[in-house]
């Protein structure tokens, strides 16, 4: 069955702390349209629990889902799970509650709960999703090891279903020097000052072996991107590209296409101790990625950025391709059920952005709220 293109139809809010309303009008392939991105099936409410409300209790429902996390891609992964499974529920554990206003208004199937409050008799889960990221945390690896230990039921031969899903990062696949094809067992970052590492690629390797360790499956992440969020909205408003050269090719996915895999690798059999790649079939490179979103009115008053470091071409580098990361993703698609991408590239991803129109053509976003 088709997964709604939630994303596309969350409000603004929910989609990024930066957003106006981009491609809402997109409707999914069978034509229906919802309000606020979500069906408000199944007598929707939302409540904030308190850390010692519930006892710990066996789940009845094996699909009700734990959300750690619900920033973008958090929300976009309730809103699908919600449409799918619109009796189960869904509780969204954030660090603060910055995030709840909005929270309540677009996804009021919600139930809310902090991390820090939530310390003892906390309901389990058999489908937990872990997708906060590393930079607001002093203890990544704690908060990891905790939501694994303390949140989940993981998967015994009496358990129908269970799977936590962690969501890491491509960042931590060791730059290749030449043109290569990476794959999902290709080597990783084994020191923060390689070339091309992520700052976080080692805390998050730790935390992949804590979820490999339990039983769960890890997906390392491409860069994500929205309309209104990406590495394209980050070099348009600051106007300079550093940290690689424009013809280095970069991964992405969309936030919409990597909360579908999210989703599918919750629902997926077989995926315990799997670490698989979500990335979209066509890399782009810096310059590409600038580009392309200028394709959209949105960016098109937006100049080129300058770009700091040289070309391969400049530097004489001497290969056919750029260098960056790419990627051979058949094994994890083949793994998430066949899965395909609902968009292919961010190329695609804009164009249907254009094509929908907007009223962002009349009144551009100012691009300095990254
Ligand atoms: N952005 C990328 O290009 C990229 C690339 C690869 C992988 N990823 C991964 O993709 C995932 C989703 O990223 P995103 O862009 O959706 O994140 P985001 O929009 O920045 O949202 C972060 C959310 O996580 C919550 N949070 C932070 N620490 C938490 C903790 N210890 N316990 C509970 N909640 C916590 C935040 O709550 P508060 O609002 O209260 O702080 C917020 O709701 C992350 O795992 C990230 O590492 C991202």
């Amino acid at each position: 069955m088709f997964v709604a293109l939630a994303l596309w139809r969350l409000g603004p809010e929910a989609r990024g702390r930066h957003s106006r309303p981009a491609c809402e009008s997109v409707r999914n392939r069978n034509g229906s349209s919802v309000r606020n991105g979500v069906h408000l099936r199944g007598g929707a409410t939302t409540r904030m629990l308190a850390g010692n409300e519930s006892a710990s209790r066996p789940p009845a429902d094996p699909n009700e889902l734990l959300i750690v996390g619900p920033g973008v891609l958090g929300r976009a992964v309730a809103a699908m799970w919600h449409e799918k499974y619109p009796s189960s529920r869904i509780v969204a554990e954030s660090r603060t509650p910055a995030s709840h206003g909005v929270l309540r208004a677009t996804l009021p199937f919600l139930e809310l709960r902090l991390a820090d409050a939530a310390t003892y008799g906390l309901d389990r889960f058999r489908r937990v999703v872990f997708c906060a990221p590393p930079s607001q945390n002093e203890d990544y690896v704690a908060a990891v090891r905790r939501a694994v230990e303390r949140y989940w039921v993981a998967r015994t031969p009496d358990t129908e279903a269970a799977a936590f899903v962690f969501t890491s990062s491509i960042g931590v696949y060791r730059e290749p020097l030449t043109p290569t094809v990476l794959r999902e067992d290709s080597p990783v970052v084994t020191d923060p000052t390689e070339p091309g590492a992520s700052p976080s690629a080692l805390k998050l390797l730790a935390c992949e072996q804590v979820v490999r360790d339990a039983g769960g499956t890890v997906l390392r992440l491409a860069g994500l991107y929205t309309l209104e969020r990406g590495p394209h909205r980050f070099w348009l408003s600051r106007g300079t590209v550093t940290g690689g050269p424009p013809d280095g090719l970069i991964s992405l996915v969309s936030y919409h296409d990597a909360a579908r895999a999210v989703v599918a690798a919750l629902e997926q059999p077989g995926l315990e101790r799997e670490t698989l790649v979500v990335a979209d079939a066509k890399p782009l490179s810096r310059r590409e990625i600038c580009e392309v979103a200028r394709r959209h009115p949105m960016y098109a008053k937006s100049p080129m950025p300058v770009f700091t470091a040289e070309s391969e071409a400049v530097r004489g580098g001497g290969s056919a391709r750029p260098a960056g990361k790419r990627f051979d993703t058949s094994r994890s698609r083949a793994k998430l059920g066949q899965f395909r991408y609902d968009f292919e590239s961010f190329e695609e991803y804009v164009q249907r952005c254009v094509e929908e129109g907007d009223d962002a053509a009349q009144a551009p976003v100012p691009l300095d709220r990254i």
